[in-house]
């Protein structure tokens, strides 16, 4: 492979985990392209290559330590090219990281990622490798640029950061304490978004029903969901991710009353037992969960409810299992992400007795994923006949002949392509087969 020359400038960068890191890396992305950097689709063509990463599980942490292993051959290739890792995992490894994978150029912290720019500019100029890790985030750290991926559906960052610290959750400890954007600084870029033609926006937070709870008097996030919902210039307003602690009926109310917040609540219970509930430091009990669910299906009738749960927590019972089953019976969730336990160190729950084999966790995981499939089938079945509204996304991934979308209630929607539909415009689809993740229907007629 022969050396790419100097002046040649793209990037390629590789996102993990959540949301939040999607919208970093489109953030990443601006930064470069601010430095004339085009983006690239092959990495072996990169002048820079970024990984952003996630350490939430080991095995998000795996993947990502197998491909900066790879990577060792193309910088052998290519000395010039400057190899970066940023994010969650780089905030927690960064000593590690920066030690012994002599061949990476940057490890940039989770409280650094605005400085991706000037670092890019000093590594050119001196060929130096740098760790830029803050243990704290900047109290006003300047904005920068966004390219965005998608044209249709933009993500918006509403806070930083976590103070709930579950006892399994590594998040807080790599993202830091909660920090409140300003109402007017989120509401102008919604407004700016709208005025782009983006159809969707997706408020980003760790956990967005403590909005503003930061800063003494600041407006909370009904307020926030209000003020956008008023603002009108983009036809569906998500979030994520809400605590069901923090979950209030001033919250549910502003989601009733309001003209674009999708009908859908992801609402984590992670499990079903009081016992484990409390060993994971949540603060709700079953009863008080199931009391929101009833408050939701009552003021917003039709709304759509999905949840993460983690199986095999330390300590956990056959029995304590069997109630977190009877939960997702009780309820009946429209999906449910699972997860197996995964053990992350530093945080209270890697230290209590009794971790549970993962021989046991996966099979309790099959057992819990083959009664939400059941529930899935069900519901999505339910809606055979139905007429639905469709946001259309683009063409389904495995077949070009078809469209895909969603619902309101985010639901995936796949139809026969008819070449009326346009990606962006609102559609109605009549839904035909109700599959365990997708509506299968045909386009009735642009709304
Ligand atoms: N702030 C969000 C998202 C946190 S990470 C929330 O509170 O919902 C997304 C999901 O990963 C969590 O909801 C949890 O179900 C799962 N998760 C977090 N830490 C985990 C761990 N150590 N092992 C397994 N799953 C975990
Ligand atoms: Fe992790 Fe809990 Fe914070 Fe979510 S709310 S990021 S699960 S500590
Ligand atoms: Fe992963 Fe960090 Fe998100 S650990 S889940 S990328 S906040």
């Amino acid at each position: 492979m022969s050396t790419l020359p100097d002046d040649h400038k793209s990037y390629h960068i590789i996102t993990y985990g959540c949301q939040m890191n999607e919208n970093d890396s489109e953030r990443l992305a601006g930064q470069l392209r601010k430095l004339g950097y085009e983006e690239t689709r092959d990495m072996a063509d990169a002048a820079i290559i970024l990984l952003n990463t996630c350490c939430v599980r080991e095995s998000a942490e795996k993947k990502i330590y197998g491909k900066i292993g790879e990577l060792k051959r193309l910088k052998a290739a290519n000395p010039n090219l400057i190899i970066g890792v940023a994010g969650c995992m780089a905030q927690k490894d960064r000593d590690k990281l920066f030690k012994k994978a002599a061949h990476i150029d940057l490890v940039l912290g989770t409280h650094n990622l605005h400085q991706l720019g000037e670092l890019v500019e000093e590594i050119l100029q001196s060929r130096e490798r740098v760790l830029a890790v803050w243990e704290q985030a900047e109290q006003n750290a300047p904005d920068v640029p966004t390219i965005r991926k998608n044209q249709i559906s933009a993500w918006v960052p509403i806070m930083y950061g976590c103070n709930n610290f579950c006892t399994y959750c590594i998040v807080p400890y790599v993202r830091g304490r909660e920090r409140s954007r300003p109402l007017s600084d989120i509401v102008g870029e919604v407004r700016e978004l709208g005025g782009q033609g983006f159809k969707e926006i997706t408020l980003l937070g760790q956990n967005v029903n403590s909005y503003g709870k930061d800063v003494p008097g600041h407006a909370d996030f009904a307020d926030l969901l209000t003020a956008v919902d008023r603002d009108g210039t983009i036809a569906r307003i998500r979030y994520m991710t809400s605590h069901p602690r923090d979950m209030n009926a001033k919250v549910i109310a502003a989601i009733r009353d309001g003209n674009h917040i999708c009908e859908h609540f992801h609402l984590p219970v992670q499990a079903g037992s009081d016992a484990v509930l409390a060993r994971m430091n949540r603060g709700y009990t079953v009863d008080y969960y199931l009391n929101l669910v009833r408050q939701i299906r009552r003021e917003v009738p039709g709304a759509s409810l999905t949840t993460d749960i983690i199986v095999g927590f330390p300590g956990e019972t056959e029995e304590e299992f069997s109630e977190t089953l009877n939960v997702i019976k009780t309820v009946r969730f429209d999906a449910a992400y699972t997860f197996l336990y995964s053990q992350r160190s530093g945080t209270p729950a890697a230290a209590m007795p009794d971790q549970v084999p993962p021989d046991i966790k996966k099979e309790r995981l099959q057992r819990l994923m083959q009664a939400q499939n059941d529930i899935s089938l069900e519901l999505n079945r339910r809606q055979e006949g139905q007429r639905v509204e469709v946001l259309v996304e683009g063409d389904s991934k495995n077949d070009a002949n078809k469209m895909m979308g969603r619902t309101r209630t985010n639901k995936i929607v796949i139809w026969e392509k008819t070449g009326a539909e346009t990606v962006g415009d609102l559609v109605q689809v009549e839904i035909s087969s109700g599959q365990t993740w997708v509506l299968k229907g045909h386009l009735r007629q642009p709304v």
